[in-house]
């Protein structure tokens, strides 16, 4: 089993596309720091949303000027996606779990936000995300943070790499792998791409006045870890 289960999505997607998507873990956290690792202006790029859910960071990057394509594995998110988005962006079901469908050197920049946590095998996931990029090429991806893993989930032993089954909220249950750090970003080294950026969020000041508790958390415990590599020319 590579992938957890590729249509996990279909029976959450109505729930997480209406109601968690646009919460502010999401608007005041997640999405302004991984949109800040992206270039303001992607006109005549080829850009990846791997994973991309109802589809909000591809039609970002297509406001950005990047000609976009973008996958997921759930038929529901990308029913969603297709809903919300301009018909100029390309959505397809695909698996992260499997080879991309994509030829070598397709794009200039890969994006895959929360979404690999859900693949065990990093080592093919990112020798796939390096093959499909243009040498140059950019991959942005941001995934769960392991200190929240850790709390969360009190592995009995952080270095294995296992499943772990979460409760979300008016969403529904979620599993995804969890593993150590260093099975994280070697595998991103072994594909032969380099670390330009590693971030841990901040809140925006703003969710201050929205949810004080929630920003005062975000604030002092690190949620989700964003990673940003390049290929080399
Ligand atoms: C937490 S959502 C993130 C959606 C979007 N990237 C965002 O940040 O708004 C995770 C997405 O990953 C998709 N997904 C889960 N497993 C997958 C797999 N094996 N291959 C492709 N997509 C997958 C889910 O269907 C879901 O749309």
């Amino acid at each position: 089993m590579n992938s957890i289960d590729p249509a996990a999505y279909d029976a959450i997607g109505d729930a997480y596309a209406t109601r968690l998507e646009a919460t502010p873990v999401h608007t005041h956290y997640a999405r302004p720091a991984t949109l800040a690792l992206i270039p303001d202006d992607l006109a005549g790029q080829r850009a990846l949303d791997a994973g991309c859910g109802d589809g909000w960071y591809a039609r970002q990057l297509a406001a950005r000027g990047a000609s976009v394509t973008a996958i997921d594995a759930s038929e529901a998110m990308l029913a969603h996606a297709r809903e919300r988005s301009p018909a100029s962006i390309e959505f397809h079901r695909a698996d992260l779990g499997s080879p991309l469908p994509f030829e070598d050197a397709t794009f200039d920049l890969v994006l895959s936000a929360l979404a690999i946590h859900y693949v065990r095998d990093y080592r093919a996931l990112f020798a796939e995300f390096a093959r499909v990029l243009r040498r140059g090429g950019r991959l942005v991806v941001s995934t769960h943070h392991v200190v929240s893993e850790v709390e969360v989930q009190k592995p009995a032993d952080y270095f294995t790499t296992e499943t772990f089954e979460d409760e979300w909220p008016a969403i529904g249950k979620v599993r995804y792998w969890r593993r150590p750090l260093s099975e994280v970003l070697q595998p991103m080294l072994d594909a032969g791409l380099y670390l330009t950026r590693v971030v841990e969020p901040q809140p925006l000041a703003s969710l201050q006045a929205i949810d004080a508790k929630l920003h005062d958390v975000l604030a002092t415990r690190p949620l989700f870890l964003l990673l940003a590599a390049e290929k080399p020319r």
